[in-house]
């Protein structure tokens, strides 16, 4: 069997791993010191344009447009980039063994790697409709979204399915992103999903209500409370229809699931410690086992700022934690300490002409303030969560880079504030004055 030797080895070549040669690079590496090594063919990415500006019918994005690190307005890392550095990229390659005793990985064609130092970045894994066993979930045309490949085989179904109907199983990310997607593509959209409104791992009722009346507005349809149980294909196998639990059969020629993610952490199971469905790291992004690291989507990790333990499924927590784990790294390697990860959650989406951002922690009481009338020519309105008598989260839709900014600030500074009707009233102006 073929083996190499590393220094580092970064397992999973997505938006963390990209970053973290950025970071590696930064500090100082030598050549034939790092390799990355992804089941990917291509180099890392910024993954959130693939529901975005890659299915844009007009000059969509297209590789290497938006290699990492441009999404946070870096230099764009080509593959020759990392040739240059002397950092190995090792494409197309699964792993599909890890032995963190050994130090070493194998990969499904036959290569084992030794590694001194480990970063885990296998990020997510779709869920499957099949993983529940729903009817005919293996249809053709039938699409889940987390790769390069899949984009494109989405859009190849798009082109040959022009103005053809499509029915968007889920309401959370995936589903508000691919349903504007598929509807700018000229579709015949319907989304379905079990909540009764979208997004409620973080939208307020009051958020959503805005955003079910935009699409609305824009010709999709949306049906609530119910599940996907099964689909009907024709004799070529491509599906033809979503039948929901509460009866109703709707045609389909194009169907996105979009049910959630799971993180992979399965070649590690049993040998690192896990917690809330991650790999359990501190501050550093150190794992229970000396000498690995995990980071991105699959790290369970102490944010200090709530004083508790969680999983973050977002880029700009994949682009730190790969940054924090390699300053760690190389800090312990000349004795140094930096100090631990002090991390203000970030999420954001776009979607048809829409844009918003949040930060913080969505818990506790909720105002909702602006215009969020779907129909003005440029809505803007936010929303604060109030906690013990503090703002401790900030949404906003349409805001400015400048009242972004202002609602980052107030979501860290967490002001008291006393009276909810006043904290509605003042809105936007409220985080402009902290
Ligand atoms: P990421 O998934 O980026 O990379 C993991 C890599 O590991 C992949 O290349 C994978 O192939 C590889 N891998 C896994 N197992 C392997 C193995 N055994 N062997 C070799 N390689 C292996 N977030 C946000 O804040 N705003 C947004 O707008 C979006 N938009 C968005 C769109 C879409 C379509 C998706 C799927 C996700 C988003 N996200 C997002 C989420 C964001 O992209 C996500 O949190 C980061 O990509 C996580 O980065 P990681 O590096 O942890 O995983
Ligand atoms: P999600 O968790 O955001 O949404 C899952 C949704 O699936 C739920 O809200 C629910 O509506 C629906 N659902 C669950 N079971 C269902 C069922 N049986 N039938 C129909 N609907 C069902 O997950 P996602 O949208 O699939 O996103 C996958 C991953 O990609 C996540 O990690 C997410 O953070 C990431 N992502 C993030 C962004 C962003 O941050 N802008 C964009 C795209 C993807």
């Amino acid at each position: 069997m073929a083996e190499k030797s590393f220094k580092y080895v970064i397992v999973g070549g997505g938006v963390a791993a990209g970053y973290a040669a950025r970071e590696f690079a930064k500090q100082g590496v030598r050549q034939g010191e790092l390799a990355i090594i992804s089941k990917e063919a291509v180099a890392p990415y910024e993954r959130p344009a693939l529901s975005k500006a890659y299915l844009s019918p007009e000059s969509p994005a297209r590789l290497p447009g938006f290699h990492v690190c441009v999404g946070s307005g870096g230099e764009k890392l080509l593959p020759d980039w990392y040739k240059e550095k002397g950092i190995e990229l090792f494409l197309s390659t699964e792993i599909i063994k890890a032995d963190l005793t050994g130090k070493t990985l194998v990969s499904a064609d036959g290569k084992s790697f030794k590694y001194q130092i480990l970063i885990i970045a296998t990020g997510s894994t779709v869920i499957r409709l099949s993983d529940f066993g729903v009817q005919g979930a293996d249809a053709k045309n039938i699409f889940y979204l987390r790769e390069v490949d899949d984009a494109d085989k989405l859009i190849e179904a798009i082109k040959a399915k022009k103005n053809g109907k499509a029915v968007i199983v889920g309401g959370g990310y995936i589903g508000l992103e691919l349903g504007a997607a598929l509807r700018i593509n000229d579709l015949d959209v319907t989304m379905v999903y079990p909540e009764p409104w979208c997004m409620p791992r973080l939208f307020t009722s009051g958020i959503a209500a805005f955003y079910e009346s935009f699409y609305a507005n824009k010709g999709i349809k949306i049906i609530k409370g119910t599940v996907a149980v099964g689909f009907n294909a024709n004799p070529n196998g491509e599906v033809t229809a979503v039948k929901l639990k509460d009866g109703t059969v709707l045609e389909a020629d194009i169907v996105v699931v979009g049910v959630g993610g799971r993180p992979l952490t399965t070649l590690f199971k049993g040998q690192v410690e896990e917690e809330k469905g991650g790999i359990k790291t501190d501050g550093f992004f150190k794992t229970s086992v000396p000498n690995v690291y995990a980071v991105g989507d699959v790290a369970t990790f102490p944010l200090k700022l709530y004083n508790e333990n969680r999983r973050v499924e977002h880029v700009d927590h994949a682009r730190k934690s790969a940054e924090q784990a390699v300053k760690a790294i190389k800090a312990s390697e000349e004795g140094k300490s930096i100090d631990v990860y002090d991390y203000l959650p970030f999420f954001y989406s776009r979607a048809f002409n829409l844009s918003w951002q949040f930060y913080g922690d969505n818990v506790g009481d909720s105002v909702l303030f602006g215009d969020d009338n779907p129909a003005s020519p440029k809505p803007k309105f936010g929303s604060y969560w109030i906690k013990d008598g503090k703002v401790v989260g900030a949404f906003l839709e349409g805001g400015t880079p400048d009242e972004n900014k202002a609602i980052a600030n107030v979501a860290k500074v967490q002001p008291p504030v006393a009276n909810l009707d006043q904290l509605a009233s003042e809105g936007l102006a409220f985080a402009s004055k902290i």
